[in-house]
Order: structure tokens, then C-alpha cells, then sequence
């Protein structure tokens, strides 16, 4: 035999040399879920090794990230029912709870990242990223909602903010509004094609915050598309996003792969809550080892061509990595 692919696997360092992916703790984002209090953590049984946190404890994951060189976290916020109404008000007062978190994460380290999320979901009263009208979802009425909130997110320090809602020209409406209250350094990091996936159910019981009724097939693109999202992306690009995300991850990493073909803007993947509780059950039953799972994962986000990678694993991975393992 004149050509053997094993000899290019056969020694360590050869291998290390014509590796043609790396994973780096620099690609990684820290998904975190932030609730009222102090000094409080709440468990979240679908999620092992993630609680909702008191604003302080996010600081201490957010010590631990800087420490660990990870570059930025996304937070979310969990509300008592009682402070949602059908409109989400509460998603742009300048003191609500994600708004404070920001401030008290930029005080204490103002070059990390951070991402807020941009969707009415955890402040609605129905459970919807988008207002509810006479039992449809209101796509014109919703994105002056949505811009008010990034203008709030930006003034509490927001880094990059990512509309998730999927509502029709919320980029725009939401680059506008930036510009016009004079955050133009904003990013837009937009969740361009998210698909109505059953693998966020841990991220809802996280949050409280699944639909009171009815589904997001209206606005979270069918599983069966790829094509579509080519559309998403066209639109975004023209919106103004700054980076494009794929979600969720692996069972999508032909579209990432898609996306990536079609555009010259950063893209993101994430990783997202039913692909991790996914990895930690079956290693909690020792059926998985998820140490190597989580890293193969990430890898496989990678090389299917994100540049960014959202992951409740990024503290993890970086411990691993910095093992170089
Ligand atoms: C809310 C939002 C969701 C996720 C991120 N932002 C859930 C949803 O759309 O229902 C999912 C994240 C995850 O599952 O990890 N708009």
C-alpha cells in the first residue's frame, strides 16, 4: 500500500500537528441564570452543576470565569410570577434585576463579556418572547418592546445584546433604538435561526418561563428547515446583526456549517440546555464520560464552523483545556 491515513495518527505529536480544529477557552461563552436575593442559590434538577444565583454569587462566577480566561457570560433572569404581565414591562426598567447584575458584574470586571438576552419570555406573564394579542403573538407590537429593553440593557453595561425572540425586524428595530440613545458600540449578537426545539426544556424549568399556552412555532423556525435559514441570515445581515447564532448546536451543525458558507459574520452556536443535562445524566449514571463528551462536543460545534460557542460546560472546558487534555 503506497497510502496509509494511519501513519498521520500515529504518534502524538504528530497528530497535535495536523489537527485541523482547536477548541481554545477563548471561543467560550458562560450561560447564567440570575435570580433576586443574596447570597442564594436555587438548584435546578434538569441542570446539575447550574443554580440560579443571587446577583453576588454571579460575581463569583464571574471571578471564576475571568480567572479560568474565559471571555464573556450571557445571563438570564428568573422573575417571580408576580412581577410578570402580559406586556413584560419589567424587561426595561433601568433598576430591574438583570440591569443591576450587569452594573455589578462590569464594576468588578469591566472587560468581561457580557451578553444579555433579548426576548420577553421571562417577564411575560404568558410565557412568550413576543406580546400576546387576542391569543397570537404580535410581531409589531412586540419590537418596541424589545428595543427598550436593549437600550436598558445597554445603559446597565451590556457588552453585546442577543435578541432570542425571533420576532420579523427586531435587529433593526433594535440597532435604531441603540444608535439613537448613543450606544452604537453595542453589538447585536442575534440569535438569526432558532429553531422551535424541544432541547430547551431545562433552560424553561430554569427559568419558569415555558409558554402558559400554545407553542413558539410562529416564530422559532420549523426543525425540518435549512434552507430558511439562509433567509434569516440575509435579513440579519442586513438588520445591522454583528454576529449570527445557530441554536441549538449539534443536532443543527449542518446549518452552522450552512451559515458559515453564507456569511463573512462571526458565528455563534449554542450549545444549548437539553444537549447538557443530555451529557450529565447519562455521566451521572456512569454510562458517559463527561469530561471527554463535553469536549467533543464543543470540538464538533467548532469544526462544523462556529467561531463562538455558548455552553453551560465553559467553565468545565476551560479547567480541561487548561489541563491541556
Ligand atoms: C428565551 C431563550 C430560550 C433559550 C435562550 N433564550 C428558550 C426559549 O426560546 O424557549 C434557550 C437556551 C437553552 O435551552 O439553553 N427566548
Amino acid at each position: 500500500m503506497l497510502i496509509r491515513p494511519r501513519r498521520n495518527r500515529s504518534r502524538p505529536a504528530l497528530r497535535r500537528l495536523v489537527r485541523e480544529t482547536h477548541l481554545t477557552t477563548g471561543d467560550l461563552v458562560l450561560p447564567l441564570f440570575v435570580q433576586g436575593g443574596e447570597n442564594e442559590a436555587t438548584s435546578i434538577p434538569s441542570m446539575p452543576g447550574h443554580a440560579r444565583l443571587s446577583i453576588d454569587r454571579i460575581v463569583a462566577k464571574a471571578d471564576e470565569a475571568v480567572s479560568l480566561g474565559v471571555p464573556g457570560i450571557a445571563l438570564f433572569p428568573v422573575l417571580p410570577d408576580e412581577e410578570k404581565d402580559p406586556r413584560g414591562s419589567g424587561a426595561a426598567k433601568p433598576d430591574g434585576l438583570l440591569q443591576r447584575c450587569v452594573r455589578a458584574v462590569k464594576s468588578a470586571h469591566p472587560d468581561l463579556l457580557v451578553v444579555t438576552d433579548i426576548a420577553l419570555d421571562p417577564y411575560s406573564s404568558d410565557g412568550h418572547d413576543g406580546v400576546v394579542i387576542d391569543g397570537r403573538i404580535d410581531n409589531d407590537e412586540t419590537l418596541p418592546l424589545l428595543a427598550e429593553m436593549a437600550v436598558a440593557q445597554a445603559e446597565a453595561g451590556a457588552d453585546v445584546v442577543a435578541p432570542s425572540d425571533m420576532m420579523d425586524g427586531r435587529v433593526l428595530a433594535i440597532r435604531e433604538a441603540l444608535d439613537e440613545a448613543g450606544h452604537s458600540d453595542v453589538a447585536i449578537g442575534s440569535y438569526c435561526t432558532k429553531y422551535a426545539s424541544a432541547f430547551y426544556g431545562p433552560f424553561r424549568d430554569a427559568l419558569d418561563s415555558a409558554p402558559r399556552a400554545g407553542d413558539k412555532k410562529t416564530y422559532q423556525m420549523d426543525p425540518a428547515n435549512a434552507r430558511e435559514a439562509l433567509r434569516e441570515v440575509e435579513l440579519d445581515e442586513a438588520e445591522g446583526a454583528d454576529w449570527l447564532m445557530v441554536k441549538p448546536g449539534l443536532v443543527y451543525a449542518d446549518v452552522i456549517r450552512l451559515v458559515r458558507d453564507h456569511t463573512a459574520l462571526p458565528v455563534a452556536a449554542y450549545h444549548v440546555s437539553g444537549e447538557y443535562a443530555m451529557l450529565r445524566a447519562a455521566a451521572d449514571r456512569g454510562w458517559l464520560d463527561y469530561d471527554a463528551c463535553l469536549l467533543e462536543s464543543l470540538l464538533s460545534l467548532k469544526r462544523a464552523g462556529a467561531d463562538v460557542i455558548f455552553t453551560y460546560g465553559a467553565l468545565d472546558a476551560a479547567r480541561l483545556l487548561a489541563q491541556n487534555v
